[in-house]
């Protein structure tokens, strides 16, 4: 290897680094409220809400109906204004933009998928997928070729000329997928995407997420309720009553959330870290007490009872 291409690989493998810690998107002190109608009080859906993903992340979103997920989803991906607070895509602020600045950098940056309704309803799955692409200015004949190669990726080749309604919910969302990541973009925001299909369907879809994730260079916030999903993010995020309540790493169970909740936001919004040590000690420290304390005595007792049975039989 010559000296040049050893600093080239050098610079590339710095640049990858550095590429792969970069902050994709932060969202700071977002707050959301619809405003009551006639009288009625407003609701106050995201309550100074703090958000970091870097470029590749993998987080799922778990919390109760009512919490604030979709429209978190909808407000980071510029569907909805926040009513405070900012956005910021690779360092730019979305939150103050006109509709007409928004379009280009949603359909280059994010992709959606809904737990319904993602798609044109009288346009076959292939020209759903053809359609995004056209709008986001890529040229007929390239457009059909990029959507017939995703659509064959995610095992859609049979039915990819079908209309929406003669497909099975997991069909539909796969073409919806199909659409989210043909221009491939650096955030795939998913809201509940398998809340409508079976299990079978689900896993299959959940399977596909994973994958995708692998091969393309996308992060990927998804609301779910599958444990699934949860299991295979690099984090999952407590959502409750407009705050982040809880982080939890990889794996973490979202049935017991408790035992993994590693931070903590306090009423006012505030954040308090909690003092998860590195790694759990392997054993109770009180079962190790017991267990200094009770073998020498069992040792003690067996020595004594022997003693005791030997004198007896020598007597007699
Ligand atoms: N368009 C709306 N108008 C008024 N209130 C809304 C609207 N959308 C959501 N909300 C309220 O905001 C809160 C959060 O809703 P949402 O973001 O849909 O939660 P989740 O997706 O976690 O179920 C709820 O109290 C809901 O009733
Ligand atoms: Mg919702």
């Amino acid at each position: 290897m010559t000296m040049e291409t050893k600093e080239t690989n050098e610079t590339n493998k710095t640049n990858k680094i550095k590429e792969t810690n970069q902050i994709l998107v932060k969202a700071q002190g977002l707050y959301s409220i619809y405003e009551g109608l006639e009288g009625a009080n407003n609701v106050v859906a995201l309550r100074g809400l703090n958000l970091e993903m870097k470029k590749g992340e993998f987080v799922a979103i778990v919390g109760t109906s009512g919490a604030g997920k979709s429209t978190l989803l909808r407000t980071l991906g510029g569907l909805q204004k926040p009513s405070a607070g900012s956005i910021r895509y690779f360092g730019r602020d979305i939150s103050r933009m006109s509709e007409n600045e928004l379009v280009p950098i949603r359909r280059s940056t994010i992709g959606f998928i809904f737990q319904e309704g993602n798609l044109m309803p009288e346009l076959s799955g292939f020209d759903n997928v053809v359609r995004t692409l056209r709008y986001s200015g890529v040229g007929f004949s390239e457009a059909r070729k990029r959507a017939r190669t995703i659509l064959d990726r995610l095992g859609m080749t049979s039915r990819m000329h079908d209309l929406p309604h003669r497909l099975s919910g997991g069909e539909q969302q796969r073409i919806a997928i199909a659409r989210a990541i043909s221009n491939n973009p650096s955030l795939i925001l998913a809201d509940e995407p398998t809340g409508n299909i079976d299990a079978q369907n689900t896993e299959q879809v959940m399977q596909l997420f994973k994958e995708l994730h692998k091969e393309l260079d996308t992060a990927f916030l998804i609301v779910t309720h599958s444990q699934h999903v949860a299991s295979f993010a690099d984090r999952s995020l407590e959502l409750s009553d407009g705050m982040i309540i809880g982080q939890h790493g990889a794996g973490s169970d979202i049935y017991s959330l408790e035992e993994s909740r590693s931070v903590i936001i306090s009423e006012n919004g505030t954040r308090l870290e909690y003092d998860i040590p590195e790694e759990w000690p392997e054993t109770d420290p009180v079962d190790t007490l017991s267990i200094i304390l009770i073998l020498p005595a069992i040792a003690v007792f067996t020595i004594m009872k022997r003693r005791k049975y030997s004198k007896n039989s020598l007597f007699h």
